[in-house]
């Protein structure tokens, strides 16, 4: 696949990248043979059904699969001319949260209950700034929580997190998560926990922070109206691997793959009173990760399938400038939307 980013310089490069899962009833590839560029100072949308792999994507980024039964199994994810998969743990520990750093669904899981905002910030700080003196790490806990705009942060740095809103808790992990300030800032369906005021609030935090630091951030969501109004290129994951792969405008207006048209069909319109929309899937569900088809993985669900489709995998091809994707068929995607009801 000819996955080479034209235009803007690539901040990460995912080539190849499989992840399984080993249990008793087999192997689960939940990430099978991923290849993506982040370029810098971009928002990319991971989008996909529910199960499609778009967490382990992101925890196989952070090297945080949940072992001994998750495992990166192969590929390569190249942060500058480093290959994180080759650094020993220790090593890897100097990146993480400091290069590259994630924001999960539900900011109660990342934050510690027993401890205040600015013991957690601090504690962070010192991991990934252990030079800077305790007094300075203060100053800088103070300045991270003004970055995520949260009013009188000195205040702040004294309360516990069930003392705050759902909001502020994310903005407080937004804000830890800047402490390098990251190169790369992976977000998990972070707004997913959030009503939709404050979901949208988020998003412009995150957008600003793209613009202000130019930090690329890989924003993973199941609402393709937060795509269209957030993100400026989008990949569509479908069982374990990325199906297609476009600038935002371009998936609206023209998708090359079935799946991504009827992801399409199933959100009625993508004016900005559908943010919050769910991704309501299409007829059926998606094969089972330890039990792939030999074929398009798409193919029991797809109205253009035929008998080639079923036997052999469509290799991913250049549809366009930017614009990837892995069908047999995508000159006729078009007509799949046209025939919307
Ligand atoms: N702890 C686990 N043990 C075994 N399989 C898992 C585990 N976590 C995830 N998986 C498998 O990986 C697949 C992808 O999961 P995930 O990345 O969480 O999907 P998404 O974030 O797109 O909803 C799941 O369908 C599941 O089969
Ligand atoms: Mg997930």
């Amino acid at each position: 696949m000819s996955a080479v980013a034209s235009g803007s310089a690539v901040a990460l490069r995912i080539r190849d990248l499989t992840t399984v899962f080993r249990s008793r009833h087999g192997v689960v590839r939940a990430v099978d043979g991923v290849t993506l560029d982040v370029r810098k100072g971009e928002m990319l949308g991971i989008v996909g059904e529910s199960g499609s792999g778009k967490s382990m994507l992101c925890l196989s980024i952070m090297r945080l699969v949940p072992g001994p039964a998750g495992r990166i199994e192969a590929g390569s994810i190249e942060l500058g001319d480093v290959d994180l998969l080759q650094l020993k743990e220790s090593d890897m520990r100097a990146y993480r949260g400091r290069r590259i750093a994630v924001i999960l669904q539900d900011p109660l899981m990342s934050l510690n209950p027993v401890y205040s905002v600015g013991n957690q910030m601090g504690e962070t700080l010192r991991i990934v700034h252990p030079s800077i003196p305790r007094k300075e790490r203060l100053l800088r806990a103070v300045n991270l929580l003004r970055s995520v705009r949260i009013p009188e942060p000195e205040d702040r740095l004294k309360a516990f997190p069930h003392q705050l809103s759902g909001g502020m808790r994310q903005r407080v992990c937004a804000a830890i998560a800047l402490s390098g300030p990251p190169e790369i800032l992976l977000a998990d369906e972070p707004t997913t926990a959030l009503d939709v005021t404050t979901q949208a609030e988020f998003l412009r935090l995150l957008r600003e922070l793209r613009d202000d630091l130019g930090v690329s951030i890989v924003l993973v969501t199941h609402d393709l109206g937060i795509v269209a109004q957030n993100c400026d290129r989008v990949a569509v994951m479908y069982a374990g691997r990325i199906i297609e792969e476009a600038p935002v405008q371009r998936i609206y207006t023209s998708p090359a793959h079935p799946y991504t048209a009827s992801l399409l069909r199933s959100v009625p319109s993508l004016e900005a009173d559908t943010l919050g929309s769910r991704l309501v899937p299409v007829d059926g569900s998606p094969p089972d990760l330890s039990q792939l088809p030999g074929g398009c993985r798409f193919a029991a669900r797809c109205p253009l399938a035929d008998a080639h489709c079923h036997e052999e995998y469509p290799p991913v091809a250049e549809i366009d400038r930017d614009h990837r994707s892995a069908c047999w068929k995508p000159g006729e995607v078009g007509s799949l939307l046209e025939a919307a009801p």
